[in-house]
């Protein structure tokens, strides 16, 4: 995180824990520079960022002062609807619409979930593929069976100790990619009716197989400075009887923040103290800017409640569909749903993976795809400063290749992605990213490609599209902030 961002995020704390009250005066800029040792445009940018986000508004002449949407935020856990009052989500027809218009190659896809095919070893991959599938057994069609290839399984459960994370490679269920190791963690702990916490803005998946497994949802902001408001989430826990939670704690979806382990460890004790599972999903846990990766929420399990799910396909090989789940005390429950339903991730594609994880050079193909990425960052950062109006801001993550952008309340992110898709340009609109449709104003960007003169004019066009009445929405007064109350859904 850059440095305004790090005070924001301070600041931010003391406005959501109580320290600070609804409607009080902030520090002036020249405190905050005497008081934390930062420049002016640090000191400026933070409060811009608070303010952009809700928290904040400025007076003239007069300073800054703690937002009533600050005080909304803070109570969102208390207003929530009783569970008989729950509606069920319905965003997969959203979700659908979206992703399908994005789906022409000729777009330009910065609103693809996905990263460039490029950014992969797919000819060393080729060969991992031919020599593990070669030294198969015909046995393998059944060692291979969930949980899965015990060569692969090991070299995922050495990666997890290798960076802090002593687990052992037996509670390792190998999947269909991450998203059935979420699904199937997801199914291993709930039944039909129950309660499962998700984040808002969150990533669209979690909406669908709430919808699909006739669960109820309730939302927890995140905030893209701060991440998941544990206030909230304990208000949540006091209130429903929750089966389980469903977070990203690492470069998260969509807003590309990442928890402190402070946070990761006082979330891991609230849900251990009531024993509710975590389904964690670190798919991007690999593509870190910093020197090391983040720990995961798993790191501090004491109980085995977390399901630690993840994949290669953001880091590797996205068609080879091979992720996993560490999952603690419910690996058994997950191994059974596995071979209950789709039986078993390809043999020949674990073998590929195995062999490559062994023989590849994965650290040193991992080593130069985050500085490709971390490039494609900062070449977007410029696009967006040059052509953007500065009452736009955004998020700049420190992983993950997803940065989140907020725009004036009055702008319709979703004719902003009709406009733009027309015009040849793919964004992922806020409203795909909550059960109540909400983030209005708010678009994701990917910049997981490599940087070209295509995706500097796509964001100029983004900007020129900001103009078209049709994206004025006149009915709107909220942020996307202020208008976000996490309801059960
Ligand atoms: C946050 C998040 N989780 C999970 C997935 C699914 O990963 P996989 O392709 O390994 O199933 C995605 C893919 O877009 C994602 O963005």
């Amino acid at each position: 995180m850059k440095r305004y961002e790090i005070l924001a995020a301070e600041l931010a704390d003391d406005i959501q824990s109580g320290r600070v009250a609804v409607g009080a005066r902030l520090p002036s800029l020249r405190q905050i520079i005497a008081r934390h040792g930062v420049s002016q445009s640090t000191a400026f940018r933070a409060y811009y960022l608070l303010e952009e986000s809700g928290l904040v508004r400025s007076e003239e002449r007069s300073g800054f002062f703690v937002a009533p949407g600050a005080e909304r935020m803070e109570s969102v856990g208390s207003t929530s609807m009783p569970l008989a009052d729950a509606t069920k989500i319905q965003i997969s027809d959203l979700v659908f619409s979206v992703l399908d218009a994005a789906k022409d190659p000729g777009i330009a896809p910065l609103g693809s979930a996905f990263p460039s095919p490029e950014l992969f070893p797919n000819a060393r991959l080729l060969k991992s593929l031919t020599d593990g599938t070669r030294s198969l057994s015909p046995w393998s069609t059944v060692s291979d069976l969930p949980p899965g290839n015990d060569q692969l399984r090991r070299q995922i459960g050495m990666r997890y100790v290798g960076s802090g994370v002593p687990v052992s490679h037996d509670e390792v269920v190998v999947t269909n990619g991450a998203l059935e190791a979420l699904n199937l963690s997801l199914m291993a702990v709930t039944r039909p009716g129950d309660v499962v916490a998700v984040e808002s803005p969150g990533f669209y998946a979690a909406l669908q197989a709430i919808e699909r497994l006739d669960l109820r949802a309730v939302e927890i902001p995140v905030h893209p400075v701060t991440g998941l408001d544990l206030n909230v989430l304990a208000t949540a826990l006091e209130k429903y009887t929750i089966s389980a939670c469903w977070f990203m704690t690492n470069f998260q979806n969509p807003t590309g923040v990442t928890l402190s382990n402070e946070k990761k460890k006082t979330l891991v004790e609230m849900l251990a103290q009531r024993d509710i599972p975590l389904i964690e999903d670190d798919v991007y846990q690999e593509i870190h800017f910093g020197r090391e990766r983040p720990l995961p929420a798993k790191a501090f399990d004491s109980k085995g409640l977390i399901m630690h799910c993840s994949s290669f396909s953001k880091t590797l090989a996205p068609g080879h569909r091979i992720g996993w789940v560490c999952a603690g005390m419910f690996a058994d429950r997950v191994q059974r749903l596995k071979l209950m339903t789709t039986l078993s991730a390809s043999i020949p594609a674990q073998a590929c993976i195995a062999n490559y994880l062994q023989h590849g050079g994965y650290e040193k193909h991992l080593r130069k795809l985050r500085t490709s990425i971390r490039s494609q960052l900062a070449s977007m950062e410029d696009s967006l400063a040059r052509w953007l109006p500065d009452n736009v801001s955004w998020t700049i993550p420190s992983g993950g290749y997803f940065l989140w952008l907020q725009f004036p309340v009055e702008i319709d992110a979703m004719a902003l992605h009709a406009l733009a898709i027309d015009r040849g340009v793919s964004i992922a609109p806020g409203p795909i990213f909550s059960a109540s449709h909400s983030f209005k104003n708010c678009i994701r960007l990917n910049f997981g490609h490599p940087w070209t003169t295509k995706l500097d004019n796509a964001i100029r066009t983004i900007c020129e599209i900001l103009v078209d009445p049709a994206v004025r929405n006149s009915s709107s007064g909220s942020s996307a902030w202020a208008e976000h109350t996490p309801t059960l859904r």
